[in-house]
């Protein structure tokens, strides 16, 4: 049950408060210090491929403000960063000796933050494959998961004796299906049984990295993120519901069930059979995939209503680019609730769904949300951001991780996406989600109100009535 905004909430005492950002997403510098392109470099110089011809080569000029930005996060009283490593710059061809410089730059941020009391939580793959693999073959190529092993182990030595969070892989449903199927992400391909093969890949790189970083540090906490998402049918009927099943296993089961279950949902595997006869998965690799994690990162945004496909307007798949291969003429609807800039749907309730879900179908296991957080239009009135919109949903979505605790929901942390506005992928930096607004003409930054108002979240551990901390402590 949802408790009705107003109510005070108290988190458990060492409930991890943090914000994360990646490293495509925020750092620039993409020449700089041994940095070779990623599929993102090349994908945002493609024309048409990322609104307004936006690219990450400056983005927030992390990678010379990253001192100030750590002392930004400090300010706030953040107790974890989660960021993600940039492969391309501590291996820029994806293979061979790590590059120094690269690693140098991580840590000295890593090192910063300890300093300030800021616990560095690593990602080590969010979106940024180096170029020369996917002219390899990218992630439909099995070889790709044995280099992602192998850039894990160098990163993981390099940084290991200060970082104790690693997470694998940032969203593999987002590399895999929009990166291989329909092709709105990098490296913008587009076939299903590319996207099928790749998110094996992706699955198996990431048991292969556990178990090589496990062997190295056994005391570390090894986990995956996955996006997740509440499902829906539009109406009540069975064809609906199928619907629902489909996107279900295509979203989160066909990642849930074979890193947590060891094996593949039999009805995706049958739903995608006129597309592939998973004859990628050789005998083992779900063991692989499968070994034991010590978190799941859960990251959650909105949800699918979805319907089944309406038979008269609906091309045929094979000539529809999509990210649901084999359920490609799917339809998805809404509930007409309030959106996000992205037209994403406010649903503080499906977050409650989906970690209930996880905690009651799969094997327990301790889980964070490693992403959380809106884009709406900011505007910058007398040089304050004064963004309510935000705030309201950090606010119910928080009140929704509190919910889950209580129904005995093992979730130990929140990480609100994201720290500061960044490169938001194909929609470049027309989309903003940060709590620290950024001018990118300057990279002068502005804590929107959300960020002052997060931060007393964080000070009590807590909620207060109507979340109104930050008022309370003005007055
Ligand atoms: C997630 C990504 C993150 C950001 C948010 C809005 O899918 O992990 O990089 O783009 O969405």
């Amino acid at each position: 049950m949802t408790s009705p905004n107003g109510h005070r909430v108290a988190f458990p005492p060492d409930f991890l408060w943090g914000a994360a950002t990646a490293a495509y997403q925020i750092e620039g510098g993409a020449t700089e210090g041994g940095r070779k392109p990623s599929i993102w470099d090349t994908f945002s110089r493609t024309p048409g491929k990322v609104k307004g011809g936006d690219t990450g080569d400056v983005a927030c000029d992390h990678y010379h403000r990253a001192a100030d930005d750590v002392k930004l996060m400090a300010g706030l009283g953040l107790k974890s960063y989660r960021f993600s490593l940039a492969w391309p710059r501590i291996q820029p061809d994806g293979r061979g000796p790590a590059n120094q410089e690269g690693l140098d730059f991580y840590r000295r941020l890593v090192d910063d933050l300890l300093a300030n009391g800021i616990e560095p939580w690593v990602t080590l793959y969010h979106w940024d494959l180096p170029q020369t693999l996917e002219d390899a073959g990218g992630w439909p190529a099995r070889d790709t998961a044995g280099r992602f092993a192998e850039y894990a182990e160098i990163a993981h030595q390099a940084l290991g004796d200060r970082v104790r969070y690693w997470t694998t892989f940032n969203e593999p449903w987002c590399s895999a299906f929009l990166g291989y199927g329909s092709g709105v992400h990098a490296p913008g391909r587009s076939d299903g049984a590319d996207a099928l093969r790749a998110a094996h890949h992706l699955m198996l790189g990431h048991g292969l990295a556990v178990q090589a970083m496990r062997a190295a540090r056994p005391e570390h906490s090894f986990g995956i993120t996955l996006n997740l998402y509440a499902m829906s049918a539009q109406t009540d009927s069975a064809a609906d519901a199928d619907a629902v099943r489909r996107i279900d296993g295509l979203a989160n089961r066909i990642f849930l069930d074979p890193v947590l279950r060891g094996q593949y949902p039999a009805d995706v595997v049958e739903d995608v059979s006129t597309v592939t006869d998973f004859g990628h998965v050789r005998d083992g690799d779900l063991a692989i995939i499968s070994t034991p994690l010590s978190v799941l990162g859960v990251n959650y945004y909105s949800r699918y209503v979805v319907a089944a496909p309406d038979g008269e307007s609906a091309e045929p798949y094979w000539r529809a680019p999509s990210n649901w291969p084999g359920s490609e003429n799917v339809r998805f609807g809404d509930r007409g609730l309030p959106v996000t800039d992205m037209d994403w749907e406010i649903d503080a309730p499906g977050l409650v769904e989906v970690l209930e879900r996880v905690h009651r179908e799969y094997p327990a296991i301790p889980i964070y949300v490693t992403e959380n957080g809106s884009a709406f239009v900011d505007t910058v009135v007398d040089g304050e951001v004064d963004d309510q919109d935000r705030l309201a949903y950090f606010d119910a979505h928080l009140r929704a991780c509190s919910d889950a605790i209580e129904a005995g929901v093992p979730l130990r942390g929140y990480f609100a996406w994201s720290l500061m506005d960044n490169f938001e992928w194909a929609w470049g930096y027309s989309k903003r989600f940060g709590m620290i607004y950024v001018d990118y003409d300057t990279q002068v930054r502005i804590p929107k109100s959300s960020a002052k108002w997060y931060s007393e979240v964080i000070r009590r551990n807590g909620l207060s009535p109507s979340g109104s901390e930050g008022q309370e402590r003005a007055q």
